[in-house]
Parts: C-alpha cells; structure tokens; sequence
C-alpha cells in the first residue's frame, strides 16, 4: 500500500480521491484550508512551503503519488488567488516533492486542469506566458481591464498554464526519467460544490447551463475520482504527459480538428532538434 498526497481534499473530487484511496487501503496525507491532515493556505508562499514541508514529513520522504485538486473556479475579485492556487499551488508542491516521488520508484501524479483550457476562447498568452514565469501579480495585471472577464481568463489561463507546465516537466529526465508518470485530468462541468456556487449565482448559472455539452448534464464526482485512481494505478505506467479530458465531448465539439495535428512544415527544424537532443541525453 502506498502514500499519497492529496490537495482540496476537504472537497469536491479531491474529497472523493482521496476516500477511494484511502478505501483501498493507501494512506492519504490530504492537504486543504480545513479538515484536512495538513492545514494550509496555498494561496501564499508561506502556506505553499509549509504544506510541502509538512506532508514530506509525515511521509519520511517518498511519495507513491499525489493529487493536485486544490483549486477556485472562475469567482469574479478573486483573481489573485486563482493564479496563486490554481498554478502555484500545484507547481510548487510538485516541485518540492519531486525527490520524494522518484524516491518510490514508480510514481503517479494527476493534476487537475480543466476544458476550460480549449473550450475558453481569446485567453491572453500574456497571462499564461506570465504564469509560466511564476508570476502571478503579472497574470493579474493582463486582465485588468476586462472586467467581468477577468476572473474567467485568469481561471482558464491558470489551467493552460498548468497543463503546459505539466507536458514540459512531464518528459524531463528528472521526472519521467525518474520514473514519475506526470499528468494531468480535464474536467468538464462537475457537480461539486465549486460548481454548485456557480449555479447559485445567476449569471454564472446562465453561462454554465448554455454551455455546449453533447452528452448533456454535468459529471459526477466520484466517476472523476475513479479516473484519478485510474491514473494513479499501475495501468498508468505508460501514460506520461498527457491531458484526458472527461468533459461530455465540449472540448471535441468545440475543437475537433485542433488536435492530434501533424508536425507542420515550417517546425521541422525543431522537431528535428528535439530529436537529436534525446539521443544526446
Ligand atoms: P471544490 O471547491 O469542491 O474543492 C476544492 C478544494 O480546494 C476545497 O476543499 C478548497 O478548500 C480547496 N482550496 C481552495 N483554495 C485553497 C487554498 N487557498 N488552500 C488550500 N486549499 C484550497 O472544487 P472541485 O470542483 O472538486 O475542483 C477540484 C479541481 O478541479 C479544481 O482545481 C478545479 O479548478 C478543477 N475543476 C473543477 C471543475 C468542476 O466543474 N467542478 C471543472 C474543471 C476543473
């Protein structure tokens, strides 16, 4: 039986994670504001390293998997603390405890991310390009002016900006060469409580329930959990890298044929580049 880290696990599909694990057997060092193993707040740095510190403790310094779930939704004034939790508060953890998970050997990590990725369209690149440089103030500052739509383009620019962060890291010697199989999970519309506030308030209610969905409705929980576990087991080991999306089909209505996409002429050079530089490794 294993040790896993478990962020947001006081709600939502990280309280259903880590219940799954734990039914399985596994200890689970759950990390939220409340309720939780390790208490703390990831929307500061202080918060970020005390958590990190805290659960490498109680784990004595390998970790079988960890689950990043902690996150806000798209709440209008609360942009700072979206770009801080929803990318630092997964990147920075990850960070710290990378020795821990090579240390086991054969780790497994889900980050959650979110369709809102390919399903929000005109995200500025500043704002994820800022994100990526660990600046979160700077994120903030791109979407001053918009508004109401602020806190929606910081929310998807967080998850684009963690989704990329997750397929570079994923690939490094350090991590898949360490044998951590780094991913990351895209939900859709989930009933949780993150999305029961959005229902609550009228025009984000309005914006949720005309959302194309082909499948029609909202997933559950528990059926995300279940593909985290999924992710976590030893089914994953060849999964490296990628971003499932599990959204009732938005992100293929929307976006059919943005992806997979052939190499395109004028990325030759790199892609021949890239592999080289695999063989020199
Ligand atoms: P939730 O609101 O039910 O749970 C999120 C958890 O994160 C809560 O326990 C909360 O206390 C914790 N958290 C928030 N701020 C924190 C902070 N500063 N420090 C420590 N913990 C903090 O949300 P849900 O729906 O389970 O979301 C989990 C993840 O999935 C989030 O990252 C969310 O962005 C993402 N997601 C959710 C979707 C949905 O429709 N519910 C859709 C796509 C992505």
């Amino acid at each position: 039986m294993g040790t896993y880290a478990v962020t947001g696990s006081a709600s939502g599909m990280g309280r259903e994670a880590a219940e799954k694990l734990r039914a399985a057997g596994h200890t689970v060092l759950g990390v939220d504001l409340a309720d939780a193993e390790v208490t703390a707040d990831l929307s500061t740095p202080e918060g970020r390293r005390a958590a990190a510190g805290e659960v490498l403790h109680a784990a004595g310094g390998r970790l079988d998997g960890a689950v990043l779930a902690a996150g806000l939704g798209p709440v209008p004034g609360r942009e700072s603390t979206i770009a801080q939790v929803n990318y630092l508060g997964a990147v920075e953890l990850l960070r710290a405890w990378r020795a821990a998970l090579a240390a086991a050997g054969e780790a497994k990590v889900v980050v959650l991310s979110s369709n809102s990725t390919t399903t929000t369209p005109a995200v500025p690149r500043r704002t994820v390009r800022a994100l990526l440089a660990d600046d979160p103030d700077r994120a903030v500052r791109s979407v001053r002016l918009l508004g109401r739509a602020a806190a929606p383009m910081v929310y998807a620019g967080s998850k684009i900006a963690l989704s990329h962060w997750v397929r570079r890291t994923a690939v490094l010697p350090d991590w898949a060469g360490s044998g951590i199989r780094l991913n990351a999970l895209a939900p859709g519309a989930i009933r949780t409580p993150l999305l029961e506030r959005q229902l609550a308030d009228a025009s984000a209610a309005k914006a949720v329930r005309s959302f194309p969905v082909p499948v029609g409705g909202y997933g559950e929980p528990a059926q995300l959990a279940d593909w985290v576990v999924f992710m976590l087991s030893d089914s994953a080991n060849f999964l490296v890298g990628s971003v499932v999306f599990v959204d009732g089909g938005s992100d293929a209505y929307f976006r059919a044929d943005a992806w997979p996409r052939p190499v395109p002429f004028r990325g030759l050079v790199r892609y021949l580049w890239r592999m080289r530089s695999f063989g020199a490794r």
